[in-house]
């Protein structure tokens, strides 16, 4: 089962939400839709939320009106706009609409309706390569994971993330379907749960071994000498090797260096964005402070309490042992290592 797909002339996606309680898909009938559900966390992970706007992009085409292809681009140009908008820190999402707004474009068709069939070819390829690229991720990262290894991991980052297998999971998963015997502590991730409701659901339909750690005990095992590695994914990648991910990473590669765990970071090239020099030009999304004090609905405090709620952090670079890609681990200098593998050398 796919995270996000094509399904009949719509966009059909696992309602994120609703894990791991209910298994539920819904069908997003346009791209405003799309972008909606982007914004709420129906769906969510950087990968995942670049192949749905590459999707909703299909669908603006499908859908638009446009009889010429100047008002095809036109009504192209307003739903990207609109999906760009839906998160700021992630740049898969981007990255995948842009994607698609050049391929409408350099591919000079003569009518609008050749858009239509091309963006929905380039849609799925956007997908079918996620997929692709996640199981070279995976391979790659697995050779660092030794039989009986505990791994620490944060938020999450398996197929629902993804279109399909996983970035920092998908190396886990890769490590057990080596054969490996692995556990895996992952993060409960504090305040949308993604650890405790969408990793560790994932962990019990693959039968890896597992346990939820509240976020403030990574430390207490790191000390103990239990992790033995720690792996994460992130949204967005700069030049020089700084991360952002989900809120709370950051303190974990602070534990980790501290206690001697080699600490990676699993991210597929589209992920890299070489257009921000350092970490400091990353957008970080603020969401809204009743996901701290009511988190899915359960109100933990009365409502007028204050919080704060920032999605994201920054790991500077100094932390990261190595970053994972498709092409190989990146390793320091960060500078000259991420030019190469964004430009499809193998390290
Ligand atoms: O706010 P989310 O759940 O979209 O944040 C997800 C993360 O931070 C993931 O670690 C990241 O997107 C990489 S997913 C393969």
């Amino acid at each position: 089962m796919r995270t996000v797909e094509w399904h009949d002339g719509i966009v059909r996606m696992i309602d994120q939400k609703a894990l791991p309680w209910k298994t539920e898909m819904v069908d997003l009938p346009n791209y405003k839709a799309v972008a909606a559900a982007i914004t709420d966390m129906t769906v969510r992970g950087a990968p995942a939320i670049g192949a749905s706007a590459a999707f909703g992009m299909a669908l603006a085409a499908k859908q638009s009106s446009a009889t010429s292809v100047g008002e095809m681009m036109q009504d192209l140009g307003q739903a990207a706009d609109v999906l760009k908008a839906a998160r700021p820190t992630a740049v898969n999402l981007a990255w995948a609409v842009d994607r698609l707004m050049n391929f409408a474009q350099v591919g000079k068709y003569p009518t609008a309706d050749a858009i239509r069939e091309a963006l929905l070819n380039e849609a799925q390829r956007v997908a079918d390569e996620d997929v692709a690229i996640n199981k070279k991720m995976g391979a790659n990262g697995a050779a660092l994971i030794k039989d009986g290894d505990t791994i620490l991991h944060h938020c999450n980052t398996g197929a629902l993330a993804t279109v399909d297998y996983g970035t920092a999971l998908g190396v886990v998963r890769a490590a057990f379907e080596q054969g490996k015997k692995i556990h895996v502590l992952l993060d409960e991730t504090r305040p949308r749960l993604q650890g405790a409701r969408l990793s560790a659901w994932e962990m019990e339909q693959l039968g890896v071994s597992y346990d939820i750690l509240p976020d403030t005990a990574a430390g207490y095992y790191m000390q103990k000498g239990e992790i033995k590695i720690v792996l994460v994914g992130a949204d967005r990648v700069a030049a020089n090797g700084d991360f952002a991910n989900k809120i709370g990473t950051y303190q974990v590669a602070v534990l980790a260096k501290e206690n001697n765990i080699p600490f990676y970071t699993v991210a597929p090239t589209s992920t890299i964005d070489l257009n921000l020099a350092t970490g400091a030009e990353i957008p970080i999304e603020e969401r809204g402070k009743e996901e701290v004090l009511t988190p899915y609905g359960n109100p933990l405090t009365p409502e007028h309490f204050k919080a704060r709620n920032p999605a994201f952090d920054v790991t500077p670079h100094r932390y990261l042992s190595g970053i994972i890609t498709e092409n190989g681990i990146a390793r320091p200098p960060f500078s000259e290592s991420l030019k190469r593998v964004v430009a499809g050398e193998q390290v």
